[in-house]
């Protein structure tokens, strides 16, 4: 048991707390602290307040008092002049689980060479499950604990991995084995996903033609029942689309899912509709892409209570239009923003950058893209115990040099946290001259 500790004082803290779930967000809905302090206890917040309210309240206790310049002098740096606290951020939908790299994919991209074309002749997701199979579990863990460690860099303290790169039970499982042990590596907090059903593997395809049907019967004889067995995953993701799998193989495969526990996920309307419409009647809990989406679709996920998910590092990838954010937030669903990173559609893996980017683009407000990629994101996967600041909660935080957190997105990305904590344990990752 880590002994409290009253960590402190923040210029500003942006708490997220007491956001609706749903819908439009203005910005006067934010609870912003102004000189603020935090209390922390066996890596949870115990409280939010001003810094000389709660000093004065804690006084005699004995509870241990943590100046945040103390932290950056024990490591002989200066203390930024100027402390913004926020949540940690929360990454609802990567892929960052993969091997090798698609730079020729994207320059013959940049050639005009469209994203499905470059999948129907044995590049894309098939390229890189090809160099996954290669790695062996250490070296997957080993390249990913660095990708868990930029990522925490610029913010993100939770983070969604699928699997969807081994596309066989044997390497399935390698993946969500490597994934799982990111989890306990306590860089950042780790959700995993199996997302066997990415596109159809090669021995599954014939002259005779694609059995996606036995492909889906062995993963979910096969594998679903061990994800369970070892605790690897408790989340199943398909890529609905008729270039991967189609709508009603889909179907038939995450019904299974769903009817042995497992929580569903969807990628849905990235080229096509269809996917969008299944996650509704399914139930759920994101949507992720619609980049095809129309009202009517958006309007079938509101009924099936399932959050969309914007992935705008997609959209910049392929340079194809956005995720229509402002329309689902008006049609009063839950948005959430993800960074979708992965070696082909999205291969820049910044979440903060790419949602200040969304938002300039679509219309949102600093309040709906806060809580996009933090209280919202975290109910998209199911978390009740991240995503804002407030009592019993992980006390999974981030600290921005700047006296204004409205700094953070009008930067774009390129002001960075100088100091983050996930469960209370503190990492410095300042940068000098960052400072505004
Ligand atoms: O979300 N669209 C399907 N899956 C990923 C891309 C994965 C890849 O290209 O390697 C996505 O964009
Ligand atoms: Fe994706």
């Amino acid at each position: 048991m880590a002994p409290p500790r009253l960590i402190g004082p923040f210029t500003q803290a942006l708490t997220l707390r007491g956001l609706p779930a749903l819908g439009a967000l203005s910005d006067d809905l934010l609870e912003v602290i102004n000189n603020a302090g935090v209390l922390i206890s066996n890596g949870r917040i115990q409280r939010v307040d001003e810094w000389s309210v709660l000093r004065t309240e804690l006084k005699g206790s004995g509870i241990e008092e943590v100046r945040v310049e103390t932290l950056f002098e024990a490591k002989g740096l200066s203390c930024p002049p100027y402390l913004t606290l926020t949540p940690g951020l929360v990454d609802a939908h990567t892929h960052i689980c993969y091997a090798g790299s698609r730079a020729r994919d994207y320059a013959d991209r940049l050639n005009g060479v469209s994203y499905e074309e470059i999948a129907a002749r044995g590049g894309g997701i098939r390229d890189t499950m090809r160099h996954t199979r290669a790695a062996s579990e250490e070296e997957l863990f080993m390249i990913n604990l660095q990708r868990l460690s930029d990522h925490r860099r610029r913010g993100v303290t939770t983070v969604e991995i699928k699997s969807g790169y081994g596309l066989s039970v044997g390497d399935e499982l390698k993946q969500l084995r490597a994934i799982k042990r990111l989890g306990e590596s306590g860089m950042s907090r780790v959700i995993p996903t199996c997302l066997a059903a990415h596109v159809l593997p090669p021995e599954y395809r014939s002259s005779k033609g694609d059995q996606h049907q036995d492909y889906l019967a062995e993963i979910t004889q096969s594998l679903l029942p061990r994800l369970r067995a070892e605790s690897l995953a408790a989340r199943v993701d398909a890529f609905v689309e008729p270039s991967a799998f189609p709508v009603e193989i889909a179907r038939d495969y995450l019904q299974q899912a769903k009817n042995l526990g497992f929580d569903l996920t969807v990628h849905a309307d990235q080229f096509s509709r269809g996917g969008a419409k299944l996650a509704g009647e399914l139930g759920a809990l994101s949507a992720d892409h619609l980049e095809a989406s129309t009202e009517e679709d958006l309007l079938a996920l509101k009924r099936g209570g399932v959050t969309a998910i914007a992935l705008p590092g997609a959209s910049l990838g392929l340079g194809i239009g956005y995720t229509p954010a402002r329309r689902a937030l008006d049609l009063g669903l839950s948005l959430a923003i993800a960074s979708d990173w992965n070696p082909g559609s999205a291969p820049m893996g910044h979440l903060l950058l790419q949602a200040s980017l969304l938002g300039a683009a679509e219309k949102l407000s600093a309040a709906e893209v806060w809580a996009g990629i933090t209280m919202r994101a975290a109910r998209a996967l199911g978390l009740t115990d991240v995503g804002t600041l407030q009592p019993d909660h992980s006390a999974d935080m981030i600290v921005f040099p700047t006296s204004d957190y409205r700094e953070i997105l009008y930067q774009q990305g390129m002001l960075n946290p100088c100091l983050t904590f996930v469960q209370g344990s503190p990492q410095l990752t300042y940068v000098e001259g960052s400072v505004c």
